[in-house]
């Protein structure tokens, strides 16, 4: 008798177990070569904000949505997203990872680009419900992936003038991914960008909001073109004498038992960083959030860039062209980024206790 034929089940935990097994069948995917990317899956969720508050959550199985050609969102970019994981855990369980961080880093682009806040309540309630309607897209334990929730808040209300809008569509849609960088974690090379500016000190860098991405195509493009770098890394728009951020992740650096990540303005105050920050500190390191001057570069043992989509990736080394100079990391994880990586990686997928109970847990 196969598994998926398999009648009695006697716990949760083995009907997850075969659950696992059934989705790995059904849907004929390579979960362990996922790349980060869009896959389609089987429904999404939406809300809309009209005439001053938020409606019922809708949900929809079309890939499309319609709005209105002088919507805000296309015009004046006001828009908004976040990126957040579920996982299928050890115990079977699925658990979203840091979700109340996600829906007040939202609320932040919100009073940043003037769009209605959505309540956390709402955002918890939509982000359960579209990975519950997609749970065969949820990777299976064991395979590395995990389910990439995707919300994103646009103003479709049509406006000529530069104002906001009075209507706004909030959805989220799922795809199941593998590592965003090449190897997962495995240290790869950066390159400086001196050319370019994601965002300027006192503008919108610290929102997720789409313009932000525009500002970094060209210079993502043109430094991964020759296939020698993975990411671009920015330095301050003002002095150009500190360290932004890499790409769409954060960096931080580590020397002498400390973890050293930017302050800054005009960087994306991740929430992969935040926790990082928080396992350093609980695993005895110390914690600096200060400005980094490009030449302390060189006095780091241990370099990384992190984010939702990124984990921790390692870094290899950062080239600086323009200048003529290197800081080299060393071709291997460092033991701090593996230590800290286990436990981050240890937490979201149920193999850790979640000191700090960061995870919505959905049975
Ligand atoms: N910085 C930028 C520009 C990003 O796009 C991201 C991704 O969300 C991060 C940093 C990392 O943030 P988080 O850890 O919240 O995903
Ligand atoms: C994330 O890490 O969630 C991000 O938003 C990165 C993304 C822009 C690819």
């Amino acid at each position: 008798m196969s598994i998926i034929g398999k009648k009695i089940v006697t716990s949760y935990f083995e009907t997850k177990q075969v659950n696992n097994i059934k989705t790995r069948i059904m849907n004929n995917i390579d979960w362990k070569n996922l790349p980060f990317g869009y896959m389609k899956t089987d429904y999404n969720v939406r809300c809309y904000y009209r005439d001053g508050k938020w409606g019922k959550i809708e949900t929809s199985s079309s890939e499309e949505i319609s709005i209105h050609m002088a919507a805000t969102c296309l015009h004046y970019g006001q828009e908004a997203f976040e990126g957040l994981k579920a996982f299928r855990c050890k115990d079977g369980k699925i658990r979203i990872f840091r979700l109340e961080e996600n829906a007040a880093r939202l609320q932040s682009t919100c009073r940043g680009i003037m769009m209605p806040e959505l309540p956390t309540e709402l955002f918890r309630e939509m982000c359960i419900q579209v990975i519950k309607m997609n749970e065969r897209f949820l990777p299976p334990y064991g395979e590395g992936a995990s389910l990439y929730l995707r919300p994103l808040l646009i103003g479709t209300g049509a406006q000529v003038g530069v104002k906001p809008a009075n209507e706004y569509l909030f959805m989220i849609f799922v795809t199941p991914v593998g590592p965003y960088f090449k190897g997962g974690f495995m240290a790869n090379p950066y390159v400086i960008t001196r050319k370019y500016d994601r965002s300027a000190p006192l503008g919108t860098g610290v929102y997720k909001v789409g313009g932000n991405y525009a500002a970094s195509l060209r210079a993502h493009t043109e430094a991964c073109a020759g296939g020698q770098y993975a990411c671009e890394f920015y330095l301050d728009a003002k002095e150009k004498k500190y360290i932004d951020e890499a790409g769409a992740a954060n960096f931080f650096g580590i020397k002498n038992d400390t973890y050293i990540t930017p302050e800054s303005t005009s960087i994306l105050p991740s929430i992969t960083n935040k926790s990082l920050m928080q396992l350093a500190q609980d695993m005895g390191m110390k914690v600096e959030r200060r400005p980094i001057a490009i030449e302390e570069l060189a006095t780091f043992e241990e370099a990384g860039a992190c984010g939702t989509a990124a984990v921790i990736s390692p870094i290899e080394r950062v080239d600086d062209p323009e200048m003529g100079t290197s800081y080299n990391f060393g071709k291997e994880p460092g033991p701090w980024s593996k230590k800290l990586y286990e436990r981050l990686r240890g937490i979201q997928l149920g193999e850790c206790e979640d000191v700090h109970n960061w995870n919505t847990v959905i049975d």
